[in-house]
């Protein structure tokens, strides 16, 4: 998909489509008569609208999509309708989702070249509303099939022109990191998607170098040689398990001022996890390759704030292994050391994210940042608790949490502020060593494991832990620019908006 503005509305084909959008009148009570109505409603469509509202064709209900065949309308050859219900200029996430949706219908009418009329949104119409638009048009864009030895038959190439009557600076720079955002995000996307053989450690390494290359990233790879030297006890444990070797893969970003301390991302790189020793049940077990979805999307936010040119120094730090039952794999009652000094006993290989998480934690708070942040599909219990649109979060810092509340908003990811306390953190005390890897309590899986984690956090630091287990990967997603399935690059585009609070 190409997305481009335009200044006035004229079509560049003998074949397009002119999407104007409708809305229902608001108000209270009486008023609220919902009755549809299309801001920009060319006078040639006056009477084929009229017709349509009186046949409740078009009712203006949010998503419906009509299509109108060889309706023609000054140059554009057919017509379609979106409609966004009671729309407010600053709902951006029914634009992102209009976005998808368009995206789905322009393929299934095999539409290619389009343009969609901003006016039709009514006055001030602003940059941020383009941004959403163009977001989940490109994000809707999407597809995983490189694997496939013969592709789905799709559109050659959509052209979709944003048109407004005057384009300013400011709604190309919102359709630039629209761009940026969904390139990175499908960035992301593509590294979960791939199965855990093509995706290993060894080759997540490479493929950040590579998407790096041309930025102002600098990527350092640490071999299994290096990360024994640095003593990353966790990560080490992990791997042995594999015979794939783990990796450490660091990307450092330099947009601010020398002296300006960085903030830091860290993510879960787990590229397979069977469990371990501790072996999971084969059902679903497939889905664990995108244990790796914590580190593939702080590359991918990583990528977007090197490529939107943030002034901000930035930091992302992914351990990554495989979780695998080989001989030489960790057992159940072995006690390992952290970067940290800290021991911890292994009551579970299956709780082995929060293990190669420490030691990247640890790193991280070496770099006196000003704040950290992970992401990690770190436990089954999140899933269970909020399912997958909401990601859990767990922060201590009332600051921080202000920030990601406001960068969640901004960038319509829903986001949930979960508890952690002291009762969590004394159920992960160890009874042979400083700390066990599994709670002695029961419940709260995901606050037990935050536990655990914030263990390796040098205090004072601001930290938030984002546990994306439930919304890294879709299944059944009802969100319209996000696959059925697949992964979803969950956090990229909220963690860009945290980067830009720290200009
Ligand atoms: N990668 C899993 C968490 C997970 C499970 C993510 C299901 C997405 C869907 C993690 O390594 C894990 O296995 N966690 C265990 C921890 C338990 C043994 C304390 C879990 O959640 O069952
Ligand atoms: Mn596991
Ligand atoms: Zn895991």
């Amino acid at each position: 998909m190409k997305v481009e503005l335009q200044q006035g509305l004229k079509s560049h084909s003998n074949n397009s489509t002119l999407v104007l959008f409708v809305n229902q009148s608001k108000g209270e009570g009486a008023a609220a008569n919902k009755t549809p109505h299309c801001l920009s409603l060319p006078s040639e469509l006056k009477k084929c609208f009229a017709d349509l509202v009186t046949e409740k064709v078009v009712t203006g209900t949010a998503g419906e999509c009509l299509f109108l065949r060889n309706t023609s309308c000054g140059d554009f050859k057919h017509i379609l309708f979106y409609s966004l219900g009671q729309w407010s200029h600053d709902d951006h996430e029914a634009l992102r989702s209009a976005g998808g949706n368009l995206e789905g219908a322009l393929n299934a009418h095999k539409l290619n070249s389009v343009v969609i009329d901003l006016n039709s949104l009514g006055e001030g119409v602003g940059a941020s509303a383009i941004q959403a638009l163009a977001e989940g048009l490109c994000l809707a864009a999407y597809r995983f099939d490189e694997l496939m030895s013969s592709k789905k038959e799709a559109v050659k190439e959509i052209k979709v022109v944003l048109a407004h009557q005057l384009v300013t600076k400011s709604h190309k720079e919102a359709l630039n990191s629209a761009l940026i955002l969904a390139e990175s995000v499908g960035f992301s996307r593509r590294l979960g998607d791939m199965p855990g053989n093509l995706m290993t450690p060894t080759i997540l390494a490479e493929e950040t170098k590579k998407a790096c290359r041309g930025t102002k990233i600098t990527v350092t790879v640490w071999d299994k040689a290096r990360i024994k030297k640095e003593k990353l006890g966790g990560l080490l444990c992990v791997a042995r398990g594999s015979s794939e070797e783990p990796r450490l893969i660091k990307l450092e970003y330099k947009g601010g001022k020398t002296t300006h301390k960085p903030i830091v991302f860290v993510g879960k790189g787990l590229t397979f996890d069977s469990g371990g020793i501790s072996i999971k049940p084969s059902a679903a077990m497939e889905e664990m390759k995108y244990d790796m979805c914590g580190g593939a999307n702080v590359i991918g936010a990583m990528l977007a704030i090197a490529k939107l040119k943030l002034k901000v120094n930035a930091v992302a730090i992914v351990p990554a292994t495989e979780n695998m039952p080989g001989p030489g794999a960790i057992k159940p009652g072995d006690i390992i050391f952290g970067r940290n000094g800290k021991s911890y006993e292994i009551n579970n290989t299956d709780a082995e994210g929060r293990l190669i998480l420490s030691d990247a934690l640890t790193l991280a708070s070496e770099l006196k940042p000003r704040f950290i942040v992970d992401a990690a599909t770190l436990t089954g219990a999140m899933l269970v608790a909020l399912g997958n649109i909401h990601t859990g979060y767990f922060t201590k810092d009332q600051e921080l949490k202000a920030q990601i509340e406001e960068s969640a908003k901004a960038s319509g990811e829903s986001v949930w502020h979960m508890p952690l306390c002291d009762f969590h953190t004394k159920d992960m005390k160890g009874t042979y060593a400083d700390l066990s890897n599994l709670s002695a309590g029961k419940g709260a899986g995901s606050a037990t494991a935050a536990a655990f984690l914030e263990q390796f956090v040098e205090s004072g630091i601001p930290w938030a832990h984002f546990d994306i287990a439930g919304t890294a990967w879709a299944t059944g997603s009802r969100l319209s620019y996000t696959s059925k399935k697949g992964a979803s690059g969950v956090m990229v585009r909220t963690f860009v908006e945290l980067a830009k609070r720290f200009e």
